[in-house]
């Protein structure tokens, strides 16, 4: 049987999505990014699932959009069929968190698909880079913006004009990443902290991302007053009193997600 572009293992309350295209370095295609949008949605639908890990197999987490499959692309086809906007962008949509598991190459539209994740745990042998300048394109799902968010203006820019790849343990230093792991231990470690996560008070981690990701889009006082209202919301949320009481109790909170 024919292995599926997109592997979907449910891992306890974690599901741990798997880009499954290694002979063309996991390169985004029309079929993969439908294939992972599907999983994503099943993730995100399913009430035993908390947190999501999306990795790549083989050497590449992925090493951007396929260029072949881009090649014969014509403008008027880009445009019409709202070609990236369609449907790459699933992983900002999920209330849920999706964090990024970057075993290898993440190049082009691989490291702003790593990007669009919450947060990024990778290997010591991933590399990062957006190279489009080289084939003739340029980023085009968010990689000019979110890179110069993340890592600032200038190693942006750099990144952006030359196409060189940055190592693991740069972007460590410039806070691409959250934390770079041995290649062999990647992915126990992203799934032992998306269960972590998972086993919180999921409405408490959906407005706590929330309120972080509204930090990008707003000044400091809207995003305070944002945080504020959503963190006086939770004192309603019957995982509150939970958490106290297990608190005073000494004893491990028991969340119902409610
Ligand atoms: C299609 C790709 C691919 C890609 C690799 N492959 N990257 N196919 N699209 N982005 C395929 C190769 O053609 C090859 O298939 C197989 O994967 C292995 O790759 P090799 O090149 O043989 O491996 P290696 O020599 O180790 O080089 C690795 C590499 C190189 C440096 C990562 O593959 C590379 O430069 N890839 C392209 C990276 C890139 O430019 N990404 C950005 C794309 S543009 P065969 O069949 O030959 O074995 C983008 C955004 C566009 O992401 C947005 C526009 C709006």
């Amino acid at each position: 049987m024919k292995e599926p572009i997109v592997r979907l293992e449910i891992r306890g309350p974690v599901g741990l999505i798997t880009l499954n295209r290694p002979e063309a370095l996991n390169a985004l295609s029309t079929e993969l990014m439908d294939a992972l949008t599907d999983a994503l949605r099943k993730c995100e639908n399913d009430p035993a699932i908390g947190c999501m890990v999306l990795t790549g197999q083989g050497r590449a987490f992925a090493a951007g959009a396929d260029i072949k499959e881009m090649a014969n692309k014509t403008y008027a086809e880009a445009y019409s069929e709202n070609f990236i906007t369609r449907n790459w962008e699933e992983a900002t949509r999920c209330r849920k968190p999706v964090i990024a598991a970057v075993n290898g190459l993440a190049l082009g539209g691989g490291c702003e698909l790593a990007m669009m994740c919450d947060f990024i745990l990778c290997a010591d042998t991933a590399r990062f880079g957006q190279p489009e300048v080289k084939v003739g394109v340029m980023p085009g799902a968010g990689g000019t913006q979110r890179l110069s968010r993340s890592i600032g203006k200038s190693k942006a820019m750099e990144m952006c004009l030359t196409g060189r790849m940055m190592s693991a343990d740069e972007a460590e230093r410039c806070g691409l990443v959250s934390r770079v792991l041995p290649a062999d231990e990647l992915i126990d470690e992203a799934v032992r902290v998306a269960t972590q996560i998972a086993e919180l008070s999921r409405p408490m981690i959906m407005m706590t991302k929330e309120a972080v990701d509204r930090s990008f889009e707003v000044p400091l006082s809207e995003g305070v007053r944002f945080e504020r209202r959503l963190a006086h919301t939770t004192f309603a949320l019957e995982d509150h009193k939970e958490g106290a009481a297990a608190f005073a109790e000494k004893r491990k909170p028991n969340f119902h997600h409610r």
